[in-house]
Formats: structure tokens, sequence, C-alpha cells
């Protein structure tokens, strides 16, 4: 017999990874989301609660909400699921706020109907999210947030995804300055069109950079980790972004550059030890900048949005 009700845990994420713009990401280990979800005999989807943020209640603005709407749709079920949204990652962070929810929406209802649904199928459904979130139905944050680890995004129409190899060793440290960038406006001020000398350079390190995670080649790793093509536009809406990148490459990281559409900055080291020097690194310059921020050091979560005990109604 299936549960009526769950809890899950859903992961923050990075995007893009520099070069990947849209079809890159990884899921962090410790930062996420937790939400509960129990089905209902009254159809449709209900979001009971949402605590931490200032959220829409109502489910079609929602981006939870919608995304359960798409499975319910798609699925026999005829009655509905409630959700309540403890809410840890700030909307308009970087690290995949709207992907989390989302993402642990359709799991968590997948998993109380049974796992009718694979995960790509998941993914699809929790694109809707992110259409809602941001205007455009990319999937590098609800990927990695349902799949774990390093995941692909070969095409989104058809959907067709890959899973990454991620070296043991990689870790990650994430500066989120405490100020908001919605990715809507984030994805406004980018060009439509790249000439195609930035194209060439940007797939040769699209291909470098996941042949090095493959083959666990640090350098190539590190030589890849480079975004002609966005970052320069997106930069200049962070504070401090120069100053902290040459922080984090002093301080031995692989490489450093905007998680998903910023404002937060993300670093890969290889090593704990690494990415804890380059926290501190990154400290000693937001320390000077007046603006408030919060670090994350992180592996990378081979799992993504997973199940956790229900607490005992007695205790
Ligand atoms: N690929 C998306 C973007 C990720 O950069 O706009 C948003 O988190």
């Amino acid at each position: 017999m299936q549960p009526a009700r769950i809890t899950v845990f859903a992961p923050a994420t990075i995007a893009n990874l520099s070069c990947g713009f849209d079809i890159l990401g990884l899921a962090l280990e410790g930062v996420g989301d937790l939400m509960h979800l129990e089905l209902t005999e009254a159809p449709g989807v209900e979001i009971r609660k949402v605590s931490g943020m200032d959220l829409p209640l109502q489910a079609d603005r929602n981006v939870a909400g919608v995304a359960a709407m798409a499975l319910l749709e798609a699925s026999e079920y005829r009655g509905g699921v409630a959700i309540e949204i403890e809410k840890r990652i700030k909307p308009g962070s970087g690290i995949g706020s709207s992907a989390a929810s989302s993402a642990g929406a359709v799991w968590g209802l997948n998993q109380l109907l049974g796992a009718p649904f694979t995960t790509p199928e998941l993914v699809g459904f929790a694109m809707k999210g992110e259409e809602l979130a941001s205007g455009a139905a990319h999937a590098d944050n609800v990927a990695p947030a349902l799949m774990g680890g390093i995941t692909l995004v070969r095409s989104t129409d058809p959907l067709d995804l890959a899973r990454v190899h991620c070296p043991p060793a990689l870790h990650t440290c994430v500066l989120h300055p405490q100020i908001e960038l919605k990715t809507s406006d984030a994805r406004k001020i980018l060009k439509t069109t790249i000439p195609l000398k930035l194209g060439i350079r940007q797939w040769g390190n699209v291909g470098g950079l996941i042949t090095g995670f493959f083959t666990e080649d640090y350098g190539l790793i590190s030589r890849s980790l480079e975004d002609g093509i966005v970052e320069p536009v997106r930069s200049l809406l962070i504070p401090g972004f120069t100053a902290l990148r040459t922080a984090a490459l002093e301080a031995g990281a692989l490489g450093f550059g905007i998680s998903g559409s910023g404002p937060s900055v993300f670093a890969l080291t290889r090593g704990l030890e690494t990415a804890q020097a380059v926290a501190r690194a990154l400290e000693a310059v937001y320390g000077g900048f007046g603006i408030p921020y919060e670090i994350h050091v992180s592996g990378v979560s081979r799992e993504g949005v997973r199940a956790l005990p229900e607490a005992d109604p007695g205790s």
C-alpha cells in the first residue's frame, strides 16, 4: 500500500556550470527545501502552507502547484494533493529555488501515486514550474534536482537527458549575496544571437568539461570552466564579481562563475579543504562590501529529491 503522506528533501542546484547555459547542472548536498505532500479526495492541488518565504498559495501561481497539476493531468488519479513547503532556498538566489519546489512536488506526488511516471517524465512536469517562474521551460536545474549528480540536458524538445560522471573529490563553494535577481530579468538582458567564433569556443568548453568530468581530468575541467557568452553580461549585475573570481582562483578553485542566473556565484574545487579555503577567500572579499551574504560549502549530491522519515504524530 502506498503511504498517504510523504516528506521530501529537494536539493538546491547550480545550473549552467559556466559554459553550459541551460544544459548543465549539479545537485548540492545539504542545501534544499522540505516539502510535505498528502493525497486528498478533492481533485486538484492545494498549497496548504508555505513557511520561510512569502510565496503565493494559489496553486496556479505557485511553481510547485503548477508542476503538480501537470502531473495530475497526465495521471489516471482522480483525487488531488495538498502540499506544504518549508522554503529554505530563497527565490531569486540562483541556486534553483523554483526548481527545488517543482521537483520536490512532482517527485513526492509520484511516490504517493505508486511511481507511475519515469524520472524524465517528472522532469517534464517540473519544467512547467520553471516556465511559470522564469518564462522559459529550462531543465538545467530540475534535471539535477530530480536525478542528482551532474546532468546534461541534450535537448528539451524532445526531452533528452544524460547523467554525467561526477569525480568523487569534486566540491563546490557557493556565495549568495543577499540581493534578489529574478531569472526572468536575468534572461531578458541576454542577446539572442552569438558570433560563430564565440560559439566554437563555448562548445569546445562544453565538450572539454564533460570529458574532464568523465575522465576525472581536473586540468581539463579547470580550463573548460569558461563562459564567453552569458557571464560577461550577467556578471555586471553582481557586485564584486571580478574580485571574487580572482580570490577564488588564487585560493585554488578549478573555476569560478555565476550560479544559474545569479546573483549567487560558485567555485568548483578538487576536495573539501580547497572548497573551505575558497569560502574563506570569498568571505574576505565580501566582508568589505557591506552586502549581507550566505556561503555554502558542499559536495555534489549523488541523489536528487529524496524521502525523509515521517515525524511520529504521537511524539
Ligand atoms: N539556465 C538558467 C539561466 C538557469 O541561466 O537562466 C536559471 O537558474
